[in-house]
This record gives C-alpha cells, structure tokens and sequence, in this order.
C-alpha cells in the first residue's frame, strides 16, 4: 500500500479547497481530464470544488501495456468544450517522463484560454517539464503505481487505493 483510501481523499479535499480559492467569479473554469487515469480522481475533485465549472476529456497514450513510457504521445481525442478563454485545469494521474504534459501543455495554449493550470494527483519528480503542476497530491515513489484510475496493462484502476505493481 503506498497511499490508502483516507490519505488520498483527505488530500484531494485540500486540493479542491485550493483551486476553489485560486478562480473569482470572472473564471470560465474547464476542469480537463486526461483519460483514462484520471478518471476517478476527476470525479472525486470536482463534486469538491465550489466554483461553477465544466469538464471534458482528452485522450492521450503513450504507454501501451508497457510500465515505461515510449516517448511519442497520442491524442486519441479532444475536448469538444472550447478552451479560448477559458480558465483550464488539466487533470492528470500521475506525472513519470513528463512527455505527456510538455506536449499537450502548448497544444492547449495554441487555443487561446485565459490561464491553464496543472493538476497532477501524482507527481515522480524525475521529469524535466516546461510547466510544473500548480497542484500536486503526492510526491511518489519511483515505482509502477496502480490503482485510484492508474491501471497496468487495464487493470487495477478500481482499487479504492494506489499500491505499488
Ligand atoms: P509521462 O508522459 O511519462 O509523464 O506519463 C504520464 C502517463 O503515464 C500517466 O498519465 C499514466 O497514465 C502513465 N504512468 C506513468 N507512471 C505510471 C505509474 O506508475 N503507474 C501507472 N501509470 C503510469
Ligand atoms: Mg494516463
């Protein structure tokens, strides 16, 4: 077990309280979830953030059924929500290589929204990234984490906690 149930939802309490604090009521929030890891993350996140807000998806691969990343990253789908002019948070599993983030980070800015803000569950600390996540859950070990949405060749995403393959 490397975070249980009660770690992970007291902390993303604290990170709902944050990003509530962070956008005034000028803010067009776009909550985007990077599938499909951070799917429950997401869900837990947003019935907690007291802004009004939108979400919507993107599909990016780099994995395969691999645990190293293949260095090219996919998207696989784009948000219909226009981000121009939107206050965007990119909601992320777990940051490893970080060449998920380095290429969707400009992608996204190419769109026009008023800010864009990381929003990471997790995060190794070995990526050199052109944007570090505003938000950060847990520093994590250097190891091949599941559960909590993060799966290993598809599986493992349901465990209501992240433990080590
Ligand atoms: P990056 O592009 O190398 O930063 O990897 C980002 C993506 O790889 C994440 O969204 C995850 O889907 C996947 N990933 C990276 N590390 C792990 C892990 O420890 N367990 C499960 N998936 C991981
Ligand atoms: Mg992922």
């Amino acid at each position: 077990m490397v975070f249980t149930r009660e770690e992970i939802q007291g902390r993303v309490t604290e990170m709902a309280e944050e990003i509530t604090e962070a956008y005034g009521p000028d803010d067009q929030l776009l909550v985007l979830g990077l599938l499909k890891g951070s799917f429950i993350f997401l869900a837990d996140l947003v019935r907690q953030i007291q802004h009004p807000l939108q979400v919507d998806f993107l599909v990016a691969s780099s994995y395969g059924n691999d645990t190293k990343s293949s260095g090219h990253v996919n998207l696989l789908y784009d948000p219909e929500a226009s981000v121009e002019g939107r206050s965007v948070i990119l909601v992320e599993d777990i940051i490893d290589s970080g060449n998920t983030m380095n290429r969707l980070v400009p992608l996204l800015w190419g769109r026009g929204p008023k800010s864009l803000e990381i929003c990471a569950l997790l995060h190794k600390r070995v990526a050199s990234l052109d944007t570090e996540p505003r938000w950060v859950g847990f520093d994590a070990p250097l190891e091949f984490l599941v559960g909590y949405g993060l799966d290993y060749g598809e599986e493992f995403r349901h465990l209501p906690f992240i433990g080590s393959l």
